[in-house]
């Protein structure tokens, strides 16, 4: 099971330390569903009702869409991409042999990111997977409309019909009403999860079992993760993570950098810098998330988290076990100077470079959380999303938030629907 190593934090706490009174408090209101935005609280529970549920039909659409389609083209922003893109990234970089590419469409207006998109798509076979809640989020809307137009003129209405999936509201929304008059397979996101905590319902499952990655094992493995994270203790890896940095947000590191030493990560560290701002940077108070990746940034954002001004905390994210090995060869001569370390394995190496980054991160004045997972498969990337969701809940009961709205995120629509005269528009 994953776990937490505060040992590199707990030299700047204060005398009081984190607050694991509070944590369990927070815990409590979490479970019992009674705290600010407690309607939004499905995510808790979603794994088992999703294998007790929609999985057999999530796995029967992926089959359909890696049988049938060389692509699939997945049309959502935020909570609606991010997870299921983090997923795919940590657990299927590259496609093999039978996978479908995965491309993300609907998350920018850029028309040349879109002429980017449809260059990769190219002539091949594809399905669309639609995704939003609201059904009414104009990025989204708009290349839904364009892929749609593309896939209609390949294929024809009535068999584009069939190449259609979306996952939406389960009542409201254009997006229903278009897939209930269309007869497009849909699934629902739950009425109690948000977009930023919906990544093991069909919003995440159906893109992540399409690329070929085993979703029956998240969702186990998931339903393991929570239980184990149920515990009420200053022992639950969840309470630890939220009571640190909450501690140490009060001690005035207000900004939280989530490092990897994985580059397959960095967009798992996107899905959390969602969760995390969205659920926390509220009411004027919050701590920023920002992300980066190690090795590559210890030669550009290193010299900021060495020296810069002394606001950070660090949290890195670790996977024990790699998925491969390489041994340094021997070099005759020695003409790059490398031969001290012939013979080690490049984990070993990395393991090292990763300590003497913490120590002297540490001296810096940065202090550093640890989260350790096993491996970088299915299973490791069910306990990171069931620790960060849970943890996310936690620290921001702790800090006095409800931390499942974002009304921040209407002032632009309101203002780019009023300026684009979108009618009804204020
Ligand atoms: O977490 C959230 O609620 C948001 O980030 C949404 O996921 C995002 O705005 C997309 O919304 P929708 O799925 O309604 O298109």
């Amino acid at each position: 099971m994953l776990k937490v190593d505060l040992s590199g934090a707990s030299s700047f706490f204060d005398a009081a330390g984190p607050d694991f009174a509070a944590a369990a408090a927070a815990h409590r209101t979490l479970a019992e569903r009674s705290g600010a935005g407690s309607d939004f609280t499905g995510w808790l529970d979603l794994p088992q009702k999703v294998k007790a549920g929609e999985l057999r039909q999530v796995l029967a659409a992926a089959s359909h869409i890696r049988g049938r389609s060389e692509t699939l083209v997945v049309v959502g922003i935020g909570g609606s991409y991010l997870g299921a893109k983090g997923a795919i990234e940590l657990l299927r970089p590259r496609p093999q042999s039978g996978d479908p590419k995965i491309i993300f469409a609907g998350n920018s207006m850029s028309p040349d990111a879109l002429m980017g998109l449809l260059e990769e798509l190219g002539e091949t076979d594809f399905d669309i997977n639609v995704i939003s809640k609201s059904g009414t989020t104009l990025e989204p809307a708009l290349a839904f409309r364009m892929f749609r137009g593309l896939l209609e003129a390949k294929y024809g209405p009535d068999r584009a019909k069939k190449r259609i999936i979306a996952t939406t509201d389960a009542k409201r929304g254009v997006l229903k009403t278009m897939a209930n008059e269309e007869g497009w397979e849909t699934f629902i996101v739950p009425d109690d999860v948000g977009g930023r905590y919906s990544v093991l319902s069909p919003v995440g499952l159906l893109p992540m079992a399409a690329a070929g990655i085993d979703v029956s094992t998240v969702i186990d493995a998931a339903i393991e993760a929570f239980a184990a994270m149920d515990q009420r203790s200053p022992e639950n890896p969840a309470w630890q993570y939220a009571a640190a940095r909450q501690h140490l947000y009060r001690l005035g590191k207000s900004i939280e950098i989530l490092a990897c030493y994985e580059p397959s990560f960095r967009f798992m560290a996107e899905w959390w810098k969602q969760l995390y701002g969205e659920s926390e940077g509220k009411n004027g108070i919050g701590i920023y998330p920002a992300s980066v990746e190690y090795n590559a940034d210890l030669h550009s954002m290193g010299q900021y988290v060495q020296d810069g001004p002394r606001t950070l905390m660090e949290t890195v994210v670790s996977f024990e076990k790699p998925q491969n090995e390489f041994t340094v060869p021997f070099a005759m001569g020695d003409p790059d100077q490398l031969n001290y370390l012939a013979g080690r394995k490049l984990s070993d190496i990395s393991r090292v470079a990763q300590e003497a980054v913490k120590a002297a991160h540490i001296a810096g004045g940065v202090p550093n959380m640890e989260v350790r997972v096993e491996k970088r498969d299915e299973v490791g990337f069910a306990q990171l999303v069931a620790f960060f969701e849970l943890a996310c809940g936690i620290s921001g009961y702790m800090s006095g938030v409800n931390p499942f709205d974002q009304p921040g995120v209407e002032a632009y629509k309101k203002n780019m629907f009023r300026l684009l005269e979108k009618p009804g528009a204020v």
